[in-house]
C-alpha cells in the first residue's frame, strides 16, 4: 500500500467543497494511510461528523477541550504525530489566518505547532479567489514552503463560472502519493550547494563581478530540500532566493567568503554541488 503508516491530519474549514472530503478519506484509508480530521466550527454546516468519524476510523476533533471534566485534545502532540497536513478545503478566512499565525481555534493551534509538509486545497467563489488580499495569502503560504494545489475552473456553487473550485479529490489524493514517493530519496542526507555570483571589489562603489543570477543553484537547492535533504546554500551577491523552509540560505559576497563558507559546512555534507560562478580574479589591494 503506497500510504502505508502514514499519518496525515485533514483540516476542514467552512467551505461547501467540503462534501467531497469523505472521498479523499476513502482514498488515503485505502493507500494504508492513518487519518485524523479536524473540522473548523463552520465545516460542521457542510459536512458530518459522523460520515468523516466513520469513514477516518477516528473521533472528529473541532474544539480544545474534550468534555466538561476539562479534559483538552493536545493539540501539540497531534501536531507532532502528522507526516503531512492537508487543508481542504480552505477557505478565504481560514487562508488569512494560517497567514498571518492566528491560532483562535483547533486545527490553527495544530496547524501553528506542526514540523510536517503542509498542503492546501483552497476553495471559494469566485471574487473570493481573485481578491487581491486572498491572492497575498497564497503567496505567503508559498514562501513559507507549502504545497499548494491551486482551485480549479468551472460552475461554482453560487452559479458563476470560473476559478474557485477546490481540486477534485482523485487529483488532491495523486499530489499526496507523489509527494511521499519523491519526497523520501534524500531524507537524512544534507546537501552543500554554492550559487550565484562573487562580487570582488576594486574600491566602495566598483567590483569585478559576472552576470551569473545563481538560478540554476537555487533551483538544485529546492530540487533536494523537495527530496527530503537539509540543504545549505551559499548564495552569492542576486535579488533571487530560495524559499523551502529545509534550505538554509548562507550570503556571502566575495570569493573568499564563499570559500570560507563552504570550509565550514563541507567537512559534514554527504553531497556537495558547486554551481556557483566564481570569479576568477581578485585585486590584491581595494582602495
Ligand atoms: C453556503 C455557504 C457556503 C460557503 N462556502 C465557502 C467557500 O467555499 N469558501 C469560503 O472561503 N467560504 C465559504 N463560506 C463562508 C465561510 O463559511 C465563512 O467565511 C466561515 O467564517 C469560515 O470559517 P472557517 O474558516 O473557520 O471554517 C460559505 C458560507 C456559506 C453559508
Amino acid at each position: 500500500m503506497s500510504l502505508a503508516d502514514k499519518n496525515i491530519i485533514i483540516g476542514i474549514s467552512g467551505g461547501i467543497a467540503a462534501y467531497k472530503i469523505p472521498l479523499l478519506i476513502r482514498l488515503l484509508k485505502k493507500a494504508g494511510a492513518n487519518v485524523q480530521v479536524i473540522m473548523t466550527q463552520a465545516a460542521h454546516s457542510f459536512v458530518t461528523p459522523v460520515t468523516l468519524a466513520t469513514l477516518s476510523g477516528n473521533p472528529i476533533i473541532t474544539d480544545f477541550i474534550k468534555n466538561k471534566e476539562g479534559e483538552w485534545q493536545h493539540h501539540v502532540n497531534l501536531a507532532l504525530w502528522a507526516d503531512l497536513m492537508i487543508f481542504a478545503p480552505v477557505t478565504a478566512n481560514t487562508l488569512a489566518k494560517m497567514a498571518s499565525g492566528q491560532a483562535d481555534n483547533f486545527l490553527l493551534a495544530v496547524y501553528m505547532s506542526a514540523k510536517c509538509p503542509v498542503m492546501i486545497a483552497p476553495a471559494m467563489d469566485l471574487d473570493m479567489y481573485a481578491h487581491p488580499a486572498t491572492k497575498k495569502n497564497i503567496e505567503i503560504l508559498q514562501s513559507f514552503g507549502y504545497h499548494i494545489i491551486p482551485a480549479t475552473e468551472g460552475e461554482l456553487a453560487s452559479g458563476l463560472i470560473g476559478y474557485g473550485r477546490m481540486e477534485e479529490p482523485e487529483q488532491i489524493y495523486q499530489e499526496i502519493e507523489t509527494f511521499f514517493k519523491k519526497k523520501t530519496d534524500l531524507k537524512n542526507k544534507k546537501v552543500l550547494i554554492t550559487a550565484g555570483p562573487t562580487y570582488e571589489a576594486i574600491d566602495p562603489v566598483r567590483f569585478i563581478g559576472n552576470h551569473s543570477s545563481g538560478k540554476m543553484g537555487i533551483a538544485l537547492a529546492e530540487a533536494a530540500a523537495e527530496r527530503g535533504a537539509e540543504v545549505i546554500l551559499i548564495l552569492g551577491p542576486t535579488h533571487l532566493e530560495a524559499k523551502h523552509p529545509n534550505i538554509k540560505t548562507v550570503r556571502v559576497q566575495n570569493a573568499a567568503e564563499m570559500l570560507h563558507a563552504t570550509q565550514q559546512y563541507f567537512p559534514e555534507s554527504d553531497i556537495t554541488i558547486a554551481a556557483a560562478a566564481v570569479a576568477d580574479f581578485t585585486p590584491v589591494n581595494t582602495s
